[in-house]
């Protein structure tokens, strides 16, 4: 009979610890997460085990697996050949409904992953203002490429030196490009000035994640975008918004639509595609005209906005669209955080689940959300791996990002009911854990 552990012994023969991405290795159960399928809201293990997926594609299953309307967009894609690497009129039809939807957004390119997206888009911020450093906020992720992949996330230990000698986050990287990268903390208006004040004749932009849904799911405090907006005006910089998970959360616009803070740029990422690969960039024309061939910049790419996930993208946009859809997912995160809330209270528990939309953190050793980065140093890895293995053992799928206190989330085909399972999974796992939760 096939197992976990089987397909592990096979798999790490002859790809590297048995996955194609890093962090598919579930250090919780102590081997990857091997699928058979996926339907709605529902994964099955590789022995046929079927578990609540609350991974639900680190955010890109928003619409649930196997969702009908990406068959039919598949099956469209089937009858026109795949025509990819020629441009379509899907192509200038999902930008225009992107450009109306997101605030920031005059034009737009595709890509296929957030990482490809920030990379792009990082080179035209650079040579729109002729300058070569990046303003970054201490705790949010950019994806893996070398531009920006420093001083996001350093470890406690690493963290003090973070501003004065940002962190290369991993080895291969030539420490020179850590001279391009100014960290900041997340929610400081006054570092930020200091900042712009010492470094602004020499940034190109300020880079932020809306949320912070890579470290313990950190709101922006009241007032601070706005402020960040307005510092970066002032100063000529470009406010880049990197919206790869925040997009299509809560709503259509994005984060800057529901904190009405236009940024210059932004990517979006992850649900756009409908689980299908689909990343974008976009801003002011006038940044996004700097590509060639209208401007100097290079962005090109054999798979740039395939058709399939472009036709995919469209069938996702036409399903957000539809009145029901965020109702549903509003209903999902009532639920889901009444209940988890009252776990957390009736049982004094020093956790916190902050969320944004359908996706949230689960942060251990608080009782109030973060502000800033190093506010989540209390959370413990060793003690979030017991949590998510119990959740395991359960039933439920929490995707583990090396026992960090990273995000998860539901689709909008997870039932009140699936909620309710997972709710009473979290209050037979939760509770023992208690003392262990205090530590800090
Ligand atoms: C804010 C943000 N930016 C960029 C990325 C990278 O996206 P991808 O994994 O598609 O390369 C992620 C992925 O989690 C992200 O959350």
């Amino acid at each position: 009979m096939k197992s976990l552990k089987s397909q592990y012994a096979k798999a790490r023969k002859v790809l590297p610890g048995g996955v194609n991405s890093s962090a598919r290795f579930n250090h919780a159960i102590g081997t990857p997460f091997y699928a058979s399928r996926a339907k709605g809201s529902r994964v099955w293990d590789i022995a046929g085990r079927p578990f609540i997926d609350m991974c639900c594609a680190h955010g890109a299953a928003l619409l649930g697996h196997g969702h009908p309307a990406i068959d039919r967009a598949l099956k469209k894609a089937g009858k026109l050949g795949y025509a990819h690497s020629f441009e379509t009129e899907y192509h200038e039809q999902l930008a225009h409904e992107l450009c109306e939807l997101i605030p920031c957004a005059d034009r737009i390119r595709f890509c296929s992953s957030g990482t490809e997206a920030t990379l792009h888009l990082i080179r035209t911020c650079r040579a729109f203002t002729g300058r070569d450093k990046i303003i970054r906020v201490e705790g949010h992720f950019h994806g893996y490429h070398e531009l920006i992949y420093i001083g996001g996330q350093p470890p406690a230990s690493a963290f003090p030196r973070n501003r004065t000698q940002p962190y290369l986050e991993s080895p291969g990287m030539p420490a020179a490009l850590a001279d391009f990268i100014i960290p900041v903390p997340f929610n400081d208006e006054a570092a930020l000035a200091r900042a712009i004040a010492e470094h602004g004749h020499e940034a190109a932009m300020v880079i932020l994640e809306p949320v912070n849904f890579n470290s313990g799911g950190i709101q922006p405090q009241p007032g601070y975008l706005a402020a960040v907006r307005k510092m970066t005006r002032d100063a000529g910089i470009v406010l880049f918004f990197d919206e790869i998970q925040s997009a299509f959360k809560k709503s259509l616009g994005g984060a800057q639509a529901e904190w009405g803070v236009t940024p210059d740029v932004c990517t979006i990422g992850k649900a756009i595609g409908g689980g299908l690969p689909l990343s974008a960039f976009c801003g002011r024309a006038e940044i996004m005209d700097l590509f060639q061939p209208v401007g100097p910049v290079q962005h090109s790419g054999t798979f740039n906005a395939h058709l399939v996930p472009v036709l995919a993208g469209l069938a996702f946009l036409a399903e957000a669209a539809k009145p029901g859809f965020y109702r549903r997912l509003q209903q999902l995160e009532k639920a889901f955080h009444t209940g988890v809330d009252q776990i957390i209270a009736q049982h004094d528990l020093n956790l916190v689940v902050p969320h944004h939309g359908a996706r949230f953190n689960l942060l251990l050793g608080r009782t109030t959300p973060a502000v800033r980065y190093e506010d989540t140093f209390c959370h413990d890895r060793a003690v979030m791996l017991e949590l998510l293995r119990g959740c395991y053992e359960r039933g439920v799928y929490f995707h583990d990002y090396g026992g960090g206190p990273a995000h998860h989330g539901y689709s909008v085909q997870h039932t009140l009911q699936e909620i309710g399972e997972v709710l009473s999974v979290l209050e037979d796992v939760l509770p023992p854990l208690k003392e262990k939760l205090c530590r800090r």
